[in-house]
């Protein structure tokens, strides 16, 4: 978080935080993210722009060029929903990395010989991911778990494409952190019996649909979206939110928003006010939140 400084104090608090990289733009379509890493060396994905949305042809052809020559045996990780907000509430996102709800995941990323993060797919409600990866493969998705997979024997001259399904927290009696954490360890424990069969590979982490619509939130499953946001509260405080036509398109969400107006003077809590987010905007390429705190100046 950017703690900005002004000497002058006729100048605006004003506050111009250029969130890059990191934010969706809001059309209000649904989105989720596709984590894909391998053993193998994969081609690049031309990096998306900010706020980018990866549409299901893109998607298409890059696997077409990832997994279209040779054998590959695809792990794909289907968890029934998944949103970027899932790992930015629950991916120890303040630093707190041992709080993460994903280490194996992260683990897995990190020592793997390649990754790429498609942090917003589009989702149209029809996408079938089995069925994407099938017709590039051309073979079945084969439903397996960690207890099944140790004593499956995979043919590697030939494509294998291996079902994993991750329940989400929706109608759980656990957290969702906890679920979560349940899926991370089946995530652990697929790649490990796997290793041990010395098979190549080439994993998927998505969901089978967004979380959160949160245009749509609680319309259809209010004691989710509850349950949800209570989970949210008590680990994170609400984001700031920017919407167009009322639809959030950025969210920014920060444990303390402080500034100091001089070199010697005291911080002033910027949570404690409520900004005016009056020359934010957004398109399909830029994301620009402006935060004024007209108070801060007082
Ligand atoms: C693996 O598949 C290939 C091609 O279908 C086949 O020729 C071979 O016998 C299979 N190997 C094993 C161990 O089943
Ligand atoms: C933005 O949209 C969200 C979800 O629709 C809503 O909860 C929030 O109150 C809206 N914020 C503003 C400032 O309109
Ligand atoms: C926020 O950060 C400032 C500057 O580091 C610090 O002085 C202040 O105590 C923090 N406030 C909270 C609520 O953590
Ligand atoms: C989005 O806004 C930026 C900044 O105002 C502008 O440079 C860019 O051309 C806009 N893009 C589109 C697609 O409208």
């Amino acid at each position: 978080m950017a703690a900005a400084s002004c000497s002058s104090k006729v100048r605006l608090a004003t506050f111009v935080l250029l969130l890059l990289g990191c934010l969706s733009s809001g059309s209000g379509s649904a989105q989720v993210p596709l984590l894909l890493w391998s053993s193998d060396s994969l081609p690049p994905l031309a990096s998306p722009a900010a706020g980018h949305i990866t549409s299901n042809d893109q998607l298409t052809v890059y696997l077409a060029a990832a997994l279209g020559s040779g054998p590959h045996t695809v792990l794909l990780f289907l968890q029934d929903k998944l949103s970027k907000d899932d790992f930015t509430i629950f991916g120890g996102v303040f630093g707190n990395k041992q709080d993460s709800a994903f280490p194996n995941l992260e683990a897995a990323l990190q020592s793997s010989a390649s990754s790429i993060t498609v942090p917003a797919l589009e989702w149209t409600g029809s996408s079938s991911f089995p069925a994407l990866f099938q017709e590039t493969l051309g073979v079945s998705p084969v439903l397996v778990d960690p207890e099944t997979l140790s004593h499956l024997t995979i043919n590697t001259s030939v494509n294998n494409l291996l079902l994993i399904n991750l329940p989400y927290c929706t109608g759980s009696h656990k957290s969702c952190k906890e679920v979560l954490q349940d899926n991370d360890e089946v995530i652990g424990n697929v790649l490990s019996a796997v290793k041990a069969k010395d098979v190549p590979y080439t994993a998927i982490y998505t969901g089978l649909q967004p979380s959160r619509v949160i245009s749509e939130a609680s319309v259809s499953e209010q004691s989710v979206g509850r349950s949800l946001l209570a989970t949210a509260e008590a680990d994170v405080k609400a984001p700031i939110m920017f919407n167009v036509s009322g639809n959030p398109c950025i969210m920014l969400w920060a444990q303390n928003l402080s500034v100091s107006l001089s070199s010697s003077g005291d911080w002033i809590d910027l949570a404690a006010q409520t900004p005016s987010l009056d020359r934010s905007m957004c398109n399909t390429t830029h994301s620009l939140l402006v935060l004024s705190y007209p108070e801060a100046l007082s």
